[in-house]
């Protein structure tokens, strides 16, 4: 069976989880990956980071998905949330429609946030982010938490995050 990880990432976290997944089960990686680059693969895991909501590049199966029938598909979307069930159903919901979702393995890794390695229009996004949770009186607790990571970087990275991930692949 060949397997390839397809990822984008924008600050490497996504990038990390890609890296281990690879390792773990001894296949093929490539970053910004073309449709072209896909197609000769029996399984094709797809991972990108979560961005205002949306699945960073994840159009390249979504849209595809007619051109990859046959093949075993995983997704996993790599973000700073802590990744609640009532919070991500929704971004799944956005990204696959209940019959896909019983198909296609979906999955939430847990990444982290770097305000320095941000792209410049990244960071002017997230500036105006800041200056509505600095005006918000009533803050949540992931909404402190968000304004501290500005100041210091946080990294919720951990390897024994990708087995559910590796188990269904492998199952
Ligand atoms: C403009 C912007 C929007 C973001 N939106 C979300 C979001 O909606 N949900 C979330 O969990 N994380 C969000 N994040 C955090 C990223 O998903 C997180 O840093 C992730 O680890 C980035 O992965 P990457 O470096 O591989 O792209 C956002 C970050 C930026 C800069």
């Amino acid at each position: 069976m060949k397997t390839i990880v397809a990822y984008k990432s924008k600050s490497g976290y996504t990038k990390t989880y890609a890296k281990w997944i690879a390792k773990e089960l001894g296949c093929d990686i490539k970053e910004n990956a073309e449709l072209s680059d896909i197609l000769g693969y029996d399984t094709v895991i797809y991972g990108g980071g979560m961005y205002a909501g949306g699945f960073n590049g994840a159009k390249l199966i979504t849209k595809n998905l007619d051109k990859l029938s046959g093949k075993k598909i995983v997704l996993f979307a790599v973000g700073s949330n802590p990744g609640r069930e009532h919070e991500m159903q929704p971004f799944w919901d956005r990204v696959l429609n209940p019959e896909q979702q019983k198909q296609i393995g979906h999955f939430y890794l847990r990444g982290g946030f770097d305000f320095s390695k941000l792209t410049a229009p990244d960071k002017v996004l997230m500036k105006m982010l800041k200056v509505r949770l600095q005006k918000k009186k009533d803050r949540t607790e992931d909404e402190q938490g968000m304004l501290d990571a500005y100041d210091t970087p946080v990294d919720f990275r951990k390897k024994e995050n990708i087995r559910p991930l590796i188990d269904f692949v492998l199952k």
